[in-house]
């Protein structure tokens, strides 16, 4: 079981000590498929030296499949020739739930982790929309993630014609309910869930910061429902928003007091564009911790 990133155990060791504990934002970039493994390696050693002195954020990259042994091998290179202040971890953009077998084209947790993956994307809207994945395949697969030490990135969100019929609410809580079915509350805390309007994604368009930041509080609150007398895990899951998040509209909603990070598609392509994502949540993570929030 490989061992999971140390900072919201940490917190959460906190808040069991009844310390308030204070979560620690995550930006993850997702590339979906985009970049070959040379581009991928390039794409490292232009984005380490721009992020390396941030703090108090967390990063994550999710490449293809086929990228993810190069940005390992990158990311530990440009660890040990530097060293960062800030943790960047490897994520994964999908896996299957079996250990292994005869499943042409699948990804195993165990490869993931032996490849260096920390995090895996589950369920996102794209693997929804034009690959048939359910609400009980995502939960398969954040069970499988789970017991093999990845910590998974559960999207939820809603469509535009969801959104028109005044349905928003009522899908993201049946999603969250779904995914987070049979896990312990450990296992629940250990989170990060991805609040993503379909009808924001790659459009252009995005929610406002208010909007999101009210979505993301109803999730926290599935959490805490889920967890009856357990408030620490709503309080420790971390709720990203994503969805055309781009350097001219992040601060909106890396501002919001129940936004912890956003989770990026096409901002992310692009190292210094993704860097400045990564500096303005550093930035808002400073301006939470003084204001107390
Ligand atoms: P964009 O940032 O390109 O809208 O994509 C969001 C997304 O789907 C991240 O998973």
């Amino acid at each position: 079981m490989a061992t999971l990133l140390t900072v919201p155990a940490k917190a959460i060791r906190q808040e069991e000590k009844g310390v308030r504990r204070l979560r620690v934002p995550l930006l993850a970039g997702n590339w979906k498929m985009y970049k070959t493994p040379s581009q991928a390696a390039q794409y490292v050693s232009a984005f380490l030296p721009l992020i390396r002195t941030l703090t108090g954020v967390e990063v994550a990259l999710c490449p293809p499949f086929v990228d993810l042994t190069t940005v390992a091998a990158a990311l530990r290179r440009g660890r040990g020739e530097r060293g960062t202040e800030v943790s960047v971890a490897l994520g994964a953009q999908d896996v299957f739930w079996e250990d292994e077998g005869a499943f042409t084209g699948e990804v195993a947790p165990g490869m993931l982790v032996d490849a260096g993956c920390q995090y895996v994307i589950i369920g996102h809207s794209e693997r929804r929309q034009y690959f048939g994945e359910t609400d009980e395949q995502v939960n398969r697969k954040v069970k499988a993630a789970l017991s093999h030490g990845l910590r998974p990135i559960i999207c939820v969100g809603e469509s535009l014609a969801q959104r028109e019929a005044g349905q928003s609410d009522e899908v993201v809580r049946r999603q969250t309910r779904a995914a987070l079915a049979g896990l312990t509350p450990d296992q629940a805390a250990g989170l990060v869930i991805a609040y993503e309007p379909i009808w924001a994604i790659g459009t252009g368009r995005n929610a406002t910061g208010e909007e999101a930041n009210r979505v993301i509080g109803i999730i926290r609150q599935v959490v805490g429902e889920l967890y009856p007398g357990q408030p620490q895990v709503a309080q420790s899951v971390r709720i990203q928003y994503g969805g055309s998040v781009k350097p001219n509209n992040a601060a909106e909603f890396l501002g919001q007091p129940e936004v912890d990070g956003a989770l990026v598609g096409g901002a992310s392509l692009d190292p210094q564009g993704f860097a400045t994502l990564c500096q303005l949540a550093a930035e808002a993570a400073a301006d939470r911790a003084r204001s107390g929030q």
